[in-house]
C-alpha cells in the first residue's frame, strides 16, 4: 500500500511517517511537505537504514495542482495532515491559514476526486470553538462549528469541504477532529515543548492570562494509532472524535513540568493573554472506542510528560536552532 502523507516533516505527521515505517512492513510512504519554519528535516533524517527505501520526500506545496495530482495519481490513500497549525501566528497573519489550510485542502480532495483515491483528513477539536470550565458537556460529533481564530476557522472551512466533496463527487473521505497533542518532534512554539525548552534554558514558564484554561490532552502516539484505525476501518463520509480524557488546565501542566524538573510548581510567570483565548475543550470519544474499539495506551499524562522532557533534554541539536528566532517572535507579541 502507497500512502501519501502531506506535512509529513511535522509534528503529528512525522511521528505518523515514524509509525507507519516501525509497524507496517507492507506500507510506502511518500511525503508532502512545503518545509516552512514548521517542517524539520531531522524528524525525518532519523529514520532506520532498513526502512529508508520505503521512504519518498517531496519538497512541495499541497496547493500546488500538477504536483499534487502527479503524487495522488500513484497513491493508494492520502492522509492530510499539512497545516498552518498555530493560534497565535492565525492572529498575528491569517493569510497563510487561508492558503494551505483552506486552498491547499481544496486541491487535494479535487485529486482525490480525479484519482478516486482515499483521503482521511487531520483535524481538529477547536473547530468547535470552546466549552465553559463549569460545563460538564464535551464535544461529539454532532456538536456545532463554532471556531473562534483565524486558525479554527479556517480548519473548520477546509472540514466542510471534505464533508462536501463526500456527498457532491462522492469523494471516499474521513475526517478526524483531536484535542492538543504533546510528545516528540513538536515545534517549539507550542505551549508543552515551550515550556520545556525554556527551563532547559534557565527562562520560568510563561502562561496566558490566570492559566486556568483547560486543553484535553493526548499522547501523539495515540492520535496516530486513532488515525489508522480510521483510515483502515472508519465508515466513509463520517468524522471522529479523537481524545484520551485528558482534560487538565494550563497551570497544572506546568505545576508537573516544574515538579519534574525540579522546581516548585508555582514557579511561573502570567504574561498577556491570548485575544480570544479559548476556555476550556474536552472531547466525548465514545464513537471512536465503541465503533472502531481504539483504546489510548499513553493514559499516565505525568510518565509522558516525563518522556517528552527526556526527549527535548537528548534533542537540544533538534530544537536549539530555532529557539531564538520563536522568543523573538514571542516578545515582541508580549508573550
Ligand atoms: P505542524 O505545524 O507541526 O506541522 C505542519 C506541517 O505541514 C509542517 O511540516 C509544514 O512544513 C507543513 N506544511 C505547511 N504548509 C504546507 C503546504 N502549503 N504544503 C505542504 N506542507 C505544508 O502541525 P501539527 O501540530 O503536526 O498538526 C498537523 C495537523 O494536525 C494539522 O492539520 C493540525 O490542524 C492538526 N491538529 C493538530 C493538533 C496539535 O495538538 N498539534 C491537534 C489536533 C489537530
Ligand atoms: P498551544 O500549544 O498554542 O495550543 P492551542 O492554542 O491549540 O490550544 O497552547 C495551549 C495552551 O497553552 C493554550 O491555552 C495557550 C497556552 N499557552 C500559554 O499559556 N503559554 C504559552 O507560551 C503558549 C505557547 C501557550
Amino acid at each position: 500500500m502507497k500512502i501519501l502523507v502531506t506535512g509529513g516533516a511535522g509534528f503529528i505527521g512525522a511521528n505518523f511517517v515514524h509509525t507507519l515505517l516501525d509497524e507496517h512492513e507492507d506500507v510506502d510512504v511518500t511525503v508532502l511537505d512545503k518545509f516552512t519554519y514548521a517542517g524539520n528535516r531531522g524528524s525525518l533524517t532519523d529514520v532506520p537504514e532498513d526502512q529508508v527505501s520505503r521512504l519518498t520526500i517531496v519538497e512541495g506545496d499541497v496547493a500546488d495542482r500538477d504536483l499534487v495530482d502527479d503524487l495522488v495519481g500513484e497513491t493508494d490513500a492520502i492522509v492530510h495532515f499539512a497545516a498552518e497549525s498555530h493560534n497565535d501566528n492565525s492572529l498575528n497573519d491569517p493569510f497563510p491559514f487561508v492558503q494551505t489550510n483552506l486552498v491547499g485542502t481544496c486541491t487535494l480532495l479535487e485529486a482525490a476526486r480525479r484519482h478516486a483515491t482515499r483521503f482521511h483528513h487531520i483535524s481538529t477539536d477547536e473547530v468547535y470553538g470552546d466549552l465553559e470550565l463549569d460545563d460538564p458537556a464535551k464535544f461529539t460529533p454532532e456538536t456545532p462549528y463554532n471556531p473562534s481564530s483565524p486558525y479554527s476557522s479556517s480548519k473548520a472551512g477546509s472540514d466542510l469541504m471534505v464533508r462536501a466533496w463526500v456527498r457532491s463527487f462522492g469523494v471516499e473521505a474521513t475526517i478526524s477532529n483531536c484535542s492538543n497533542n504533546y510528545g516528540p518532534y513538536q515545534h517549539i512554539e507550542k505551549f508543552i515543548p515551550r515550556m520545556i525548552t525554556n527551563r532547559l534554558r534557565g527562562v520560568r514558564p510563561r502562561l496566558y492570562g490566570d492559566g486556568l484554561n483547560v486543553r484535553d490532552w493526548i499522547h501523539v502516539r495515540d492520535h496516530n494509532t486513532a488515525v489508522w484505525e480510521i483510515l483502515m476501518n472508519g465508515r466513509i463520509g463520517e468524522t471522529y472524535l479523537i481524545g484520551a480524557d485528558g482534560e487538565t488546565n494550563n497551570r497544572e501542566v506546568v505545576a508537573v513540568l516544574n515538579e519534574l524538573m525540579g522546581y516548585p510548581a508555582d514557579d511561573f510567570d502570567h504574561v498577556t493573554d491570548r485575544p480570544g483565548h479559548d476556555l476550556r475543550y474536552a472531547i466525548d470519544n465514545t464513537k471512536l472506542r465503541e465503533e472502531l474499539g481504539w483504546e489510548p495506551h499513553f493514559t499516565d499524562f505525568r510518565s509522558g510528560l516525563a518522556d517528552t522532557i527526556e526527549w527535548y533534554t537528548n534533542h537540544e541539536a533538534w530544537w536549539a536552532p530555532l529557539k531564538e528566532q520563536v522568543e523573538a517572535k514571542y516578545a515582541a507579541e508580549g508573550h
